[in-house]
């Protein structure tokens, strides 16, 4: 690994340490708070059963579906922060992206999206959490689609190359893009620039809190044009060679959906 490499995996494992603490006081705090939350949920909801005007029962309404909303946001951040057990196992990334694209079903109709899979000619092998992976991939075509919904439709497009002793995982959309001051910050837990029904802002820290796992890294950029690309990169394992090549087990290079 280089020099740079090793500055920036040292610098993402800084941060993820203090993102760890971060996750720790905020389950604490999530846990402290569910329980008042429970209880009002609770009450109110027998209040509104009861003979009231109909004043009083919309603004009961009013406490109980803010506090619905609150619920919500401590169970994301509980699930955020789950310890779950990973099962870590040699993974063949094209096909990996091959297998949840083929059962992924794009919203159809609402918005025109083209997805364009580009796989790298021959098979890399990382190693992962199948679930958290495909987890991570569903997150980062979420926000790309969501980007390029607020614009009316436009184009996707994942890549797979090899890098050295990496492999490189991007999603490009030609979308509005992210403000310069904000592409270190959308992957806090919390940033969101989605109003509250549409996004907790927490699909990107889950991405960062299981990449870093793996020892690998994932950073955001504006393109040249149009448009953000998020790049995920894994450390490549050493036996790439040994396996059959993606369009050998039967992954064509490129989908459209
Ligand atoms: N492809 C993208 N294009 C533009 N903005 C993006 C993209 N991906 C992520 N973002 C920005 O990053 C923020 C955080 O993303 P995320 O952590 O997934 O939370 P959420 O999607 O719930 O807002 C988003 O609110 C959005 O502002
Ligand atoms: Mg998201």
């Amino acid at each position: 690994m280089g020099i740079a490499d090793q500055k920036k995996v040292q610098e993402q494992r800084q941060n993820s340490q203090l993102l760890a603490t971060l996750g720790e006081m905020l389950t604490g705090i999530a846990n402290e708070v569910n329980n008042p939350l429970g209880s009002i949920l609770l009450y109110s909801e027998l209040l509104m059963a009861g003979d009231l005007s109909p004043q009083t029962k919309e603004d009961l309404k009013v406490i109980h579906d803010e506090a619905r909303r609150a619920a919500r946001t401590m169970s994301d951040l509980l699930n955020y922060h789950r310890q779950e057990k990973s099962d870590i196992q040699q993974l063949e990334i094209n096909r990996v992206l091959g297998d949840l694209f083929r059962t992924r079903r794009y919203k159809d109709g609402a918005c025109d999206i083209t997805v364009t899979l580009n796989l790298h000619d021959r098979p890399l092998l990382v190693e992962g959490d199948l679930s958290q992976l495909n987890r991570v991939f569903m997150n980062l075509m979420s926000n790309a689609e969501e980007a390029l919904t607020k614009i009316g439709g436009g184009n996707i497009t994942v890549t797979t190359r090899k890098a050295g002793e990496w492999v490189q995982i991007s999603f490009t959309d030609d979308g509005p893009g992210i403000p310069q001051e904000n592409l270190q910050r959308i992957f806090y837990p919390f940033f969101t620039t989605k109003q509250a029904v549409f996004g907790s802002g927490l699909g990107l820290s889950t991405c960062y809190s299981i990449i870093t796992r793996y020892k690998g890294l994932i950073h955001a950029r504006n393109n040249e044009e149009d448009g953000a690309t998020i790049i995920v990169e894994l450390p490549l394992t050493d036996t790439c060679e040994k396996t059959p090549s993606p369009r050998e087990a039967g992954i064509t290079g490129s989908l459209v959906a």
